[in-house]
């Protein structure tokens, strides 16, 4: 049951737990954390579920496969070095405790 805390634009935080296997972005929908759309349901077909990780995770999580690199051009808010599409990552028990930031606007 690997932690997560999503921190919103204005800087609230928010923490949830969630079970191995699921992506960052099932994990936030399922809660109703606000900000991460996933118009298109995880395909890494539409951007909405762009989050910020946490420069700290930023190596410890797989790398973007050439698909998300391609969708991470089309974000509303400015690609940072650190963005991933969350529906991407699925949470495994080394990612205890991940921190993501939700950008600014996702449509
Ligand atoms: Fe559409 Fe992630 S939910 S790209």
């Amino acid at each position: 049951m690997p932690d997560i805390t999503f921190i919103h634009f204005d800087g609230t935080e928010q923490g949830l737990e969630a079970p191995e296997g699921v992506s960052v972005m099932q994990a936030a929908t399922g809660a109703g954390v606000a900000g991460i759309v996933a118009e298109c349901g995880g395909s890494a077909m539409c951007a909405t579920c762009h989050v910020i990780v946490d420069e700290a995770w930023a190596d410890q999580l797989p790398p973007p496969l050439a698909n998300e690199l391609e969708m991470l051009e089309c974000t509303a808010t400015e690609r940072q070095p650190t963005s991933r599409l969350s529906c991407q990552i699925k949470l495994t028990a080394a990612m205890q405790g991940l921190v993501v930031r939700i950008p600014e606007r996702q449509q």
